[in-house]
């Protein structure tokens, strides 16, 4: 594995990581970079083994020493183009006043979810020094990865932590915040608008301490009808995008959103440098509907990691095809499953590290 990396570093040396280029939508690249989201967790048994001594899911993401640690599972085991930080999408909440748990069994937990007017006051600007173990994690990680591969921080967008915090949890139905748009329309806005402003503040902040690349997930917007997507969450996503692209021009953003294909077009004026696509919208027709100037990431299903491997290999070389030769970040169309095969992953990194643009587009 050292021998990988040293080539793959000496091929990179003195330019920016590949996973940089693409998003920017460089020409000239030798191969698409990959990473796959939620490549850390549960599937792997090295987390495993971690998490029976470490069983508090706040502990495993608010420690330092097991952040890198678990940063890294994936990063020794694959050498994906991509290492994102072991963190939540929630883990920024306690930091505006909003505590909450990862049960086993029943995922976040918000006990006292936010659904009124007081609530929503109560809430504080985000306390950066409430998160410092974010800002250490990314500063080791960065001199740990040492520019072979890109260092990729993250957040939830409004919409998406929202749903959590006025759930109270996870939810198949969001009957609770949709109710709430025409209920207590200003209350929601506030409470979209303090998840704006922190969230901001929070991506500057891990910029800052060494994030290359930044995805926000949008992960339930795509459980919104696009109307409302446009009303509830989008305006909240640009102002973030606005925000980062005025203090920190050059980090390129990802916005992910689950079940986005009635939303593409939608999207492409939000600002973003990389749109994801899920493994519903076909490969082509997501690269054509996004247009030139703005990069694609995505999209193979993660199911695919269950079939025979030459199955795999032929589904990476498809959707690496009909992205094109440039502005494409292959990734998986959502997280990597739990039960996934560890092989299944470290040969979707193989396939994909031998792949060249110049012998697949002649
Ligand atoms: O990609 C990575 O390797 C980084 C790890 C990561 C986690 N959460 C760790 C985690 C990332 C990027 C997230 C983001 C996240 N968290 C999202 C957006 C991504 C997506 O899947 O759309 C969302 C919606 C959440 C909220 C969340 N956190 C849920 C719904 C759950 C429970 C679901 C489950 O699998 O149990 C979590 C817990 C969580 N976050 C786990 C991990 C590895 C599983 C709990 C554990 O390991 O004990």
């Amino acid at each position: 594995r050292r021998s990988r990396r040293a080539a793959i570093s000496a091929s990179l040396s003195s330019e920016e990581p590949l996973l940089i280029r693409a998003a920017r939508g460089e020409d000239g690249l030798p191969r698409p970079p990959a990473w796959m989201m939620r490549q850390a967790g549960r599937y792997m048994a090295s987390y495993q083994a971690l998490s029976k001594r470490h069983p508090s899911f706040r502990e495993r993401s608010e420690t330092t020493d097991l952040i890198v640690e678990i940063t890294l599972q994936p990063w020794h085991a694959f050498a994906p183009d991509g290492v994102i930080l072991f963190s939540d999408i929630l883990t920024p909440l306690p930091a505006i006043g909003v505590p909450f748990d990862i049960s086993e069994s029943k995922g976040p937990v918000i006990q006292s979810p936010v659904r009124t007017e007081e609530q929503v006051r109560e809430l504080v600007p985000i306390d950066l020094d409430k998160l410092q173990f974010v800002g250490e994690s990314l500063k080791i990680l960065r001199s740990e990865i040492d520019g072979e591969a890109a260092l990729l921080g993250f957040v939830g967008a409004p919409w998406t932590i929202a749903t959590y915090v006025v759930e109270g949890g996870m939810t198949n139905t969001y009957t609770n915040i949709k109710r709430m748009c025409h209920t207590a329309p200003n209350v929601l806005r506030g409470l979209l608008s303090h998840l704006a402003e922190a969230i901001s503040d929070y991506i500057i902040y891990q910029v800052n301490s060494g994030a290359q690349c930044i995805q926000i997930f949008d992960s339930w917007g795509g459980q919104l009808p696009p109307h409302v997507w446009e009303q509830w969450s989008k305006p909240y996503i640009r102002q973030i995008v606005a925000k980062i692209k005025t203090e920190c021009p050059h980090i390129p953003l990802v916005l992910y959103i689950n079940g986005n294909g009635g939303l593409l077009e939608r999207m492409k004026d939000i600002g973003v440098d990389v749109i994801g696509l899920d493994w519903t919208v076909d490969m082509a027709d997501g690269r054509r509907r996004v247009g030139d100037g703005i990069s694609v990431q995505g999209n193979v299903d993660p199911a695919y990691l269950f079939s025979p491997l030459p199955v795999l290999t032929h589904e990476i070389h498809r959707v690496v095809k009909a992205a094109g030769p440039k502005g494409h970040i292959l990734n998986l169309g959502h997280g990597v499953l739990q039960k996934t095969p560890e092989e299944a992953v470290a040969h979707f990194f193989d396939v994909t590290r031998s792949l060249r643009y110049d012998t697949l587009f002649q």
